[in-house]
C-alpha cells in the first residue's frame, strides 16, 4: 500500500511535496532574532589529527530553523531534510537526527572574522561558508567528532522535506536484502552529487541510471573504488576510505546491485 502511495506521489509530480525552500539570512536573523545562539566547534575542516582548531559561530539550533520554516509540516515529520548547496551538493540529513538538538544552523563567526574556512582535505583555502553553514555540538558530544564532511554541509542556500514515501519510491519493488542495503549505501555516498529521478545532487547533471548504462559491472566496480585510477582529472572522490577490506568490497557491490536493480 506504501508503495503504492509513493508511486502514486511520483506519478504526480512529487516536487509538489517536497519543493526546496530558498533561505534568507536576512529574513531568518530577524525573525528569530531571539534564538540566535553563539556555538563553539571542533572546526571539522581546519582540524587534524595534530592540530585542534576551534571555531565560535553564529547560528540557529536547526529544530529551531525547521519549525520556523515548516510551521505545520515539521512537528510529527520523518522523512528526510535535504540541504542543498550553491554549487550542487547534496546534504541528507534524517529527521530524526535533527531532532537530537545537536546542529546548528550558522550564518557568520561570533568573533565577526570573515565566514569562511580552508578545507585542508581538498587543499582550498578561503572557502566561504555563506549563506549558511550547517555544525555539530562536537565538543559537548565526542561521538560526533567521527561524522564526516557529509553532515556538515556549507554554502545551504535552500532545504527540502523530501517525505519517507518518496524516499521509498526510490528503491524497486520486492528488493533484495542487498539491494536495500546498497540503496542505504548509495543515499549516504553517492546521492549527494548524483540524481535519480531528479532527487538527489544536481553536481553530475545526468540520471545515475544513464550514467551506468555504459559501464560493466567491474568496471563500476573500479570506478566506485578508485576513479582517480581510471580518470586522473576526475572530481570524484573514491567511496570513504574509512570503509576498508570486506565492508568495502560488500558496500561496493550492493551499490552496483541497487543501480542494477533500479
Ligand atoms: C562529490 C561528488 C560525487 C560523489 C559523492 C560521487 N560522485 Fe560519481 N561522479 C561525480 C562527477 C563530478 C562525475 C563526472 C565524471 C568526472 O568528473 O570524472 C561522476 C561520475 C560517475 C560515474 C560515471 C563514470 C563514467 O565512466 O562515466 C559513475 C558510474 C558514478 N559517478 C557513480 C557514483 C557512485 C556509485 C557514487 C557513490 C559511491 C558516486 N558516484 C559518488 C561526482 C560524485
Amino acid at each position: 500500500m506504501y508503495r503504492y502511495l509513493a508511486i502514486v506521489l511520483m506519478f504526480l509530480g512529487s516536487h509538489v511535496f517536497a519543493e526546496p525552500l530558498s533561505l534568507s539570512v536576512k529574513q531568518i536573523k530577524k525573525d528569530l532574532a531571539a534564538d540566535v545562539v553563539d556555538i563553539r566547534v571542533l572546526e571539522l575542516y581546519e582540524s587534524s589529527a595534530d592540530k585542534a582548531v576551534e571555531v565560535t559561530y553564529a547560528g540557529i539550533p536547526l529544530e529551531k530553523l525547521l519549525q520556523y520554516l515548516y510551521p505545520k509540516r515539521w512537528d510529527g515529520f520523518d522523512g528526510e531534510i535535504y540541504f542543498h548547496a550553491l554549487d550542487g551538493y547534496l546534504s541528507i540529513l534524517d529527521a530524526e537526527k535533527a531532532r537530537q538538538g545537536e546542529a546548528y544552523m550558522t550564518f557568520a563567526r561570533a568573533d565577526g572574522k570573515p565566514f569562511t574556512i580552508d578545507n585542508n582535505n581538498q587543499n582550498e583555502k578561503d572557502v566561504s561558508l555563506a549563506p549558511f553553514y550547517l555544525v555539530w555540538d562536537n565538543l559537548n558530544d565526542p561521538l560526533l567528532l567521527g561524522s564526516n564532511a557529509y553532515a556538515w554541509p556549507y554554502q545551504v542556500y535552500q532545504t527540502e522535506l523530501v517525505p519517507e514515501a518518496i524516499v521509498q519510491s526510490l528503491l524497486p519493488p520486492n528488493a533484495s536484502a542487498t539491494v536495500e542495503a546498497g540503496f542505504d549505501a548509495f543515499r549516504n555516498n553517492c546521492l549527494g552529487c548524483h540524481n535519480i529521478n531528479g532527487f538527489g545532487g544536481k553536481k553530475y547533471g545526468m540520471d545515475v541510471r544513464q550514467v551506468i548504462k555504459a559501464l560493466s559491472r567491474q568496471e563500476l566496480y573500479e570506478w566506485i573504488d578508485k576513479p582517480s585510477a581510471i580518470n586522473k582529472y576526475t572530481s570524484m572522490p573514491p567511496l570513504a576510505p574509512v570503509i576498508t577490506g570486506e565492508n568495502r568490497q560488500r558496500t561496493i557491490n550492493s551499490i552496483i546491485d541497487y543501480l542494477q536493480a533500479i
